[in-house]
């Protein structure tokens, strides 16, 4: 299936998508992830994403949708896709219909608390990209990532004043594709507010089966 994961900054569609791929086979493509990684290679669209995403603003729509565009081109996605952070506007996804056919959208949904513990004390692996959490999910050994011992680090958007601007810029410009989808008949709802990650993946297999099953 063609999947996208939406939801709230910090909700824990990078946590889940991680599983998800190894147990479905499939790539997990995250704009955020391939921002970060144009932006540690000092390409020209790491430069011109720089910016946005540390300011916790979104990256014009141009750039975004020629990036997933590139992406979906490519030959590994032919039995499936988890799309993780796209698409975040009504433009993008109105875009997206022209070169993809989504099966599926998974919402997730948690509490504003929740989201706020969970992205300020969010780490990643600097070389695996591995997600952490200081509380929730911490590494064996302090400061370094469990599967490639390389350092963990926080994100420069996930200081207070990013996280701020991130969630109004969720509100504002992202929570509008709920209703979008809804109308479309794709969207499948999931509580994300518990901390037994375990239970929220089995919960989106079953969903996604059901779904699946679901007479068009
Ligand atoms: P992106 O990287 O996509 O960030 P985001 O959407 O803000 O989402 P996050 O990655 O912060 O959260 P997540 O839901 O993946 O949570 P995670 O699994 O890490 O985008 C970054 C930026 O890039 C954007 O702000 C924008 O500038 C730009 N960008 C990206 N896509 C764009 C687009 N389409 N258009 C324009 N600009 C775009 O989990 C969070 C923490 O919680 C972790 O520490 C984790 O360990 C912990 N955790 C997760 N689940 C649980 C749980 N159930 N219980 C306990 N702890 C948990
Ligand atoms: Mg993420």
């Amino acid at each position: 299936m063609n999947i996208i994961f939406l939801g709230a900054p910090g909700v824990g569609k990078g946590t889940y998508t991680g599983k998800l791929k190894i147990l479905y086979g499939i790539p997990h493509i995250s704009t955020g992830d391939i921002f970060r990684e144009n932006i540690k290679n000092k390409t020209e669209l790491g430069r011109d994403a720089e910016a946005h995403i540390e300011k916790g603003e979104l990256v014009p729509d141009e750039l975004t949708i020629g990036m997933v565009k590139n992406r979906l081109a490519e030959e590994d996605i032919q039995n499936g896709y988890i799309l993780d952070g796209f698409p975040r506007t009504i433009p993008q996804a109105e875009a997206l219909e022209k070169f993809a056919k989504i099966d599926v959208v998974v919402n997730f949904v948690a509490a504003e608390s929740v989201i706020m513990q969970r992205l300020s004390g969010r780490r990643i692996c600097r070389k695996c990209g591995e997600i952490y959490h200081i509380k929730n999910i911490p590494t064996q050994v302090e400061g370094y990532c469990d599967l490639c011992h390389s350092e963990t680090y926080q994100r420069d958007d996930d200081k207070p004043e990013a996280i701020k601007e991130r969630l109004k810029v969720y509100e504002k410009q992202t929570k509008p594709l709920i209703d979008y989808y809804k109308k479309k008949g794709l969207i499948v709802g999931i509580d994300a507010n518990s901390e037994d990650i375990e239970t929220i993946v089995a919960t989106i297999r079953s969903k996604l089966d059901e779904f699946k099953q679901k007479p068009a």
